[in-house]
C-alpha cells in the first residue's frame, strides 16, 4: 500500500454508514469499534485496526490523528440552507415573540420579500462574504457539504446573481457546496397583481438562463396557497425537470396542500418542512422514494405545532434527511448538534435515526454517492467527536462535539 496522507487513531468507533434507510438504523451505520481510518488523495483507502495496514501505510508523511477515544463519523450533509443573503429580521423574531405569525408578517410586506430587498440591493461578492462566517459555522459543527438556495432575488439578475455567490462562496470555503434555483420561494411584491406573469419569466427566462450557465443542480419551490399553488409548482418543476434540474419542494410547511402528493408526482428528490404532512402524503412520498428533510430548528423558531411527524415517515419506509434551514427568517441559526437534539425529542426519531438523517440520509437526497458514508473509496470527508458514541450528540443538547473536521483528506477545522 502506498503511504495514507492521513490516519486517525485511538477511536471509539468509526462510523461507516455503509446501511439504507430501509434496515434498523443502528445496523445502517456501521459500526466498527476500535477502528482507525486512513485516507489517501482524497478518498478513504482503509478502515479497520492499526495492526491490519499494510507494510508503508503510515510513513513520516501522513499525518497522525489521536481520537483521543472519540468516534468518527463521515462528514455531515445539510441538504437544505439558505445561507446566502444579506439583512437581518430580528424585529420579525420579536414580533413572533409577542404574538405576531409568520404569515402575519408576510402579508404586512415583511418575511421574505424584506430579505429580497436587502439581498437585491448587494453585490455578489458582499453577498459571498456576508455568507462565509455562516459556512464557517457550520464547517464547525461538522459539515463538509450543503446544499444552498437562491430565493431571494426573484428576477432574473439578482436570481443569477445569487447563484453566482453560492460558486464564489465555494471557491472561498472548504466546504462543498449544492446549488439550488428557488426562483419560485415568493411572488415578489411588483408581480403580485400578475403572478402569471411571474411565472412566466420563472420559466422562460430564469430557469433557461441559470441552467445554461450549470449554475444550479436543483429546482425548488415554496408550495403553499400563500406562495405557489400546486398547479403553479407542477408548471414550475416540469419546465425544470426539462432543463435537467431536478425538483425539490418546500412542503406541506403552513398547511397541507398536497405538496407531497405533488413531491410524488414529479419524482422530486426531496419533500422539506412535512408539518402538516398527512397520512396520504406520507404514503405518497414512501412509494415515490421521495426523501423527507426535516427542519425542526425552523418549527421552533416560528413556534409552530405540531413538528414533522417523522417518526411515522420512517416506519412507513420513508429516507429522512435532516438540515439547519440556516436562513434569516425562519431559522436564524447553523447549530446541526440542535436539528439532531429537536429531531429526537420533536420529530420522534431515535438517536441513530436521526445521525443517518443528518449524513447518508442527507447525501442520498443530493444525489451524493460517495458522501455521508466512510466505506472504502468514499469521499475522505469525516469528522472526529470530542465523545464516544452519537447518541451523546442529540442528547447534549444544542452543542458540538465535532473536534476534528477533515474534507477530502485535508483538516479544515
Ligand atoms: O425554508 N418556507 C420558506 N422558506 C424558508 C424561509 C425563508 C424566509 O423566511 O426568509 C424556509 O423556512
Amino acid at each position: 500500500m502506498e503511504a495514507l496522507d492521513l490516519w486517525v487513531r485511538n477511536t471509539s468507533e468509526v462510523l461507516t454508514v455503509e446501511g439504507t434507510h430501509r434496515e434498523p438504523a443502528e445496523a445502517a451505520l456501521t459500526p466498527r469499534p476500535g477502528a482507525g481510518i486512513g485516507v489517501k488523495d482524497g478518498r478513504v483507502a482503509y478502515v479497520g485496526p492499526e495492526s491490519g495496514l499494510p507494510k508503508g501505510a503510515l510513513t513520516d508523511a501522513t499525518e497522525v490523528i489521536d481520537a483521543e477515544g472519540g468516534f468518527v463519523g463521515p462528514g455531515f450533509v445539510d441538504p437544505h440552507t439558505h445561507l446566502v443573503f444579506a439583512g437581518e429580521r430580528s424585529a420579525e423574531f420579536d414580533l413572533r415573540n409577542q404574538g405576531a405569525t409568520y404569515l402575519e408578517i408576510a402579508k404586512a410586506g415583511g418575511g421574505i420579500a424584506n430579505t429580497v430587498s436587502a439581498t437585491r440591493a448587494a453585490s455578489e461578492e458582499e453577498l459571498a462574504t456576508l455568507a462565509l462566517p455562516r459556512l464557517e459555522r457550520l464547517l464547525a459543527q461538522g459539515v463538509t457539504t450543503a446544499e444552498v438556495k437562491s430565493g431571494y432575488g426573484l428576477n432574473l439578475a439578482d436570481e443569477l446573481k445569487m447563484l453566482r455567490a453560492v460558486r464564489r462562496l465555494g471557491a472561498l470555503s472548504p466546504l462543498e457546496l449544492v446549488p439550488t434555483l428557488l426562483c419560485a420561494h415568493a411572488v415578489p411584491p411588483e408581480y403580485k397583481e400578475r403572478r402569471a406573469e411571474y411565472l412566466d419569466l420563472c420559466i422562460h427566462e430564469i430557469l433557461p438562463a441559470v441552467a445554461r450557465e450549470g449554475l444550479a443542480r436543483f429546482c425548488d419551490v415554496f408550495t403553499e396557497d400563500s406562495a405557489f399553488t400546486v398547479e403553479e409548482s407542477r408548471r414550475l418543476l416540469n419546465a425544470g425537470k426539462a432543463l435537467g434540474l431536478t425538483p425539490r419542494l418546500h412542503a406541506d410547511q403552513l398547511t397541507a396542500c398536497g405538496a407531497s402528493a405533488l413531491a410524488a408526482e414529479v419524482g422530486a428528490a426531496s419533500a422539506d418542512h412535512l408539518e402538516q404532512v398527512t397520512d396520504e402524503g406520507i404514503r405518497a412520498l414512501a412509494a415515490a422514494n421521495v426523501t423527507a428533510v426535516l427542519v425542526p430548528t425552523s418549527t421552533l423558531f416560528l413556534r409552530m405545532r405540531p413538528y414533522a411527524p417523522g417518526r411515522k415517515l420512517r416506519d412507513a419506509g420513508v429516507n429522512i434527511a435532516l438540515g439547519s434551514n440556516v436562513n434569516p427568517g425562519s431559522s436564524m441559526t447553523e447549530n446541526l448538534a440542535l436539528v439532531l437534539g429537536l429531531a429526537c425529542l420533536e420529530n420522534g426519531l431515535s438517536a441513530a435515526e436521526a445521525y443517518w438523517g443528518a449524513t447518508r440520509g442527507a447525501a442520498q437526497c443530493l444525489g451524493l454517492q460517495r458522501q455521508g458514508r466512510l466505506a472504502v473509496g468514499d469521499a475522505g470527508d469525516l469528522v472526529v467527536f470530542a465523545c464516544r458514541s452519537y447518541r451523546h450528540l442529540p442528547y447534549h443538547l444544542g452543542i458540538s462535539h465535532a473536534r476534528v473536521v477533515v474534507k477530502g483528506g485535508r483538516v479544515v477545522f
